[in-house]
């Protein structure tokens, strides 16, 4: 028993809590039309049947060790096994009107009622749209940028913002993606994409316009890592062996249904996180490109060519 414990300290639901401290998950709640249910409401109308109870061993809600075990397949293969069914679990939930995506909402509810720390899966209309800028400052960016803390260039400070932007606007996105002093890799908000930060810092210099910065000077960005830098330094981690149900580097077969939607698509999931999948997969650091590059490289290893840069 103690051993399993200690098992279960290093489960993917314990890792992913600590992995998604940048998550403040802001995904557009999910309108009740078919196909675009929430978590919650999948479960109150159709799993809480045998999952509230734990009716015929299926592993109860709110219940740790039942679904800390499940977990490790990952939402893919737990998501496999709800559309199709496995064992007394019947296929859809016995509703065959539900979407793969709401069963992985409703999945990924039952996981974070029982102690989890998922990210609930975006549809691709979610992951396609782009938070302006105010936005993006409004949900993050304040928190530090409003009242200076730590010397924060303050949003509408022109005089504090010129000198910061004199390098370029690309040097400055990139130095806000990395991190230094006393602000945080993306402000502390992995799930967000190069375009957002670049946003948000154009709002934060001028809240009243879209101004274009463009013309400012040298832009001296720091070299693109190639696919096969990225996995060997961070992706490599879950991705080689599989870890949590990651699929495999060079696994074709795992790849193609998640490349199913498109590069673009596999990108910005891989952005947000979900799953045992952490945002970025933990480096707040990397840009869109990087990500992209790594994921073509996991899909085809040996196309470096084409996939590495
Ligand atoms: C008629 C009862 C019933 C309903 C309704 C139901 N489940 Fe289940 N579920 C089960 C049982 C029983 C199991 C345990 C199967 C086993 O491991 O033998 C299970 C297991 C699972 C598992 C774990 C699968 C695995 O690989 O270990 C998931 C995930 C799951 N259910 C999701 C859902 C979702 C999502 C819904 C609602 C859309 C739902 N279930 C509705 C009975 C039900
Ligand atoms: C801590 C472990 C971990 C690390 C590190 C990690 N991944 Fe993952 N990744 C996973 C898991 C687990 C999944 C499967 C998630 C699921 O579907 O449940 C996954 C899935 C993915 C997917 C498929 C997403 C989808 O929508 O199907 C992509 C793309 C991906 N990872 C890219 C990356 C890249 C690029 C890196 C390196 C920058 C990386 N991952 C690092 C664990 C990890
Ligand atoms: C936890 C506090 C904190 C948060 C949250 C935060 N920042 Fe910052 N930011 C700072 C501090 C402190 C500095 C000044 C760092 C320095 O130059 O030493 C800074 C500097 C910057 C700079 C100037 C970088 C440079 O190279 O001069 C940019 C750009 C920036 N932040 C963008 C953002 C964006 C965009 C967000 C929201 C997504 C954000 N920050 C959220 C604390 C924060």
């Amino acid at each position: 028993m103690k051993n399993m414990l200690t098992k279960y300290s290093k489960h993917p639901l314990a890792v992913t809590a600590l992995l998604a401290i940048a998550a403040m998950s802001v995904l557009p709640s999910a309108s009740a039309q078919p196909g675009g249910r929430s978590g919650k409401e999948v479960v109150d109308t159709v799993c809480a049947k045998c999952h509230a109870k734990g009716e015929r061993g299926a592993p109860k809600i709110g219940d740790k060790h039942a679904w800390l075990t499940r977990a490790e397949l990952g939402l893919g293969g737990l998501t496999q096994h709800a559309v199709s069914g496995v064992r007394k679990m019947p296929a859809h939930g016995g509703s065959p009107n539900l979407t793969d995506l709401e069963i992985g909402r409703a999945i990924t509810y039952m996981v974070n009622q029982s102690g989890g720390q998922w990210t609930e899966p975006a549809s691709a209309k979610d992951i396609a749209a782009v938070r302006t800028g105010q936005q993006v400052v409004q949900a993050q960016c304040v928190k530090c940028h409003e009242g200076g803390a730590n010397g924060a260039p303050r949003i509408g400070d022109r005089d504090a913002w010129i000198p910061r932007l004199k390098r370029g606007l690309d040097q400055t996105v990139r130095s806000a993606i990395s991190g230094h002093g006393g602000m945080p890799p993306r402000g502390d908000k992995a799930d967000l994409t190069d375009v957002e930060v670049r946003n948000a810092i154009l709002y934060m210099y001028n809240p009243k316009a879209a101004v274009r910065l463009e013309p400012w000077g040298a832009k001296e960005v720091p070299a693109t890592l190639t696919g096969q830098q990225v996995v060997q330094a961070q992706c490599h981690k879950c991705h080689q062996d599989g870890l949590h149900g990651a699929p495999r580097i060079g696994d074709r077969d795992a790849w193609v249904p998640r490349l199913k939607q498109g590069v673009e698509h596999a990108v910005r999931s891989a952005i947000r996180g979900h799953g045992g999948m952490p945002p970025r997969g933990d480096r707040a650091d990397l840009t869109d490109t990087e990500i992209r590059n790594a994921i073509l490289y996991m899909y085809n290893p040996n196309a470096t060519s084409k996939g590495g840069k």
